[in-house]
């Protein structure tokens, strides 16, 4: 049966979220929603402004807020931050609607992936590899409960892309 519903991309910064949620639109015709960009829409500014003038937890709150809106959707595919899979709240909905994939990458993949970008503040630390492996160990195991799991190191964002759609059984229309 062909595959209806939303996919949902998880996984951690530099997994390649937006890269492979960009193909996906492209190969199924599904809307994109970025929760993050929806969050700065939102709050009518950037992500390291939010954390910086008002902190994580509101940011985890803001977060929270975009998930809801977005699950809502039908046929989008649905990009979510990396710490998104950290609470169940964020999750059940998502779950609900569409299937959740977890974007995997090596902490060495994440580092090159993410380097000389300013605007992850969890990453602005003397040693963001120590905290790239400190935060995959904490939420692997969240991650892990996706429905569907992508090695996505070394491949590019149209070779995941295809995989994804292999596994989630999606069929172009004839
Ligand atoms: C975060 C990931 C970011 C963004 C925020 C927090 C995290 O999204 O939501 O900086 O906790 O891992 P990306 O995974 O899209 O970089």
């Amino acid at each position: 049966m062909a595959f209806t519903g939303n996919i949902v991309l998880t996984g951690f910064m530099g997994a390649g979220k937006t890269a492979v949620a960009e193909e996906l639109a492209h190969l199924t015709g599904f809307t994109r929603v970025e929760v993050d960009e929806e969050i700065e829409r939102s709050a009518g500014m950037k992500i390291s402004e939010i954390f910086d003038r008002h902190g994580e937890p509101r940011f985890r709150e803001m977060e929270t807020a975009e998930v809801a809106r977005a699950a809502q959707k039908t046929g989008a595919i649905i990009s979510t931050g990396g710490g998104a899979v950290m609470r169940e709240e964020n999750m059940e909905p998502l779950r609900a609607t569409g299937v959740v994939v977890y974007l995997r990458a090596r902490p060495e993949t994440v580092l090159k992936r993410t380097s000389g970008n300013a605007d992850r503040p969890l990453l602005q630390v003397d040693d963001p590899m120590a905290k790239i492996r400190e935060l995959l160990e904490l939420r692997g195991p969240y991650y892990e409960r996706a429905e569907v799991i992508v090695d996505t190191d070394d491949k590019s964002p149209r070779q995941v892309a295809e995989e994804i759609l292999d596994r989630v059984g999606w069929k172009r229309q004839p």
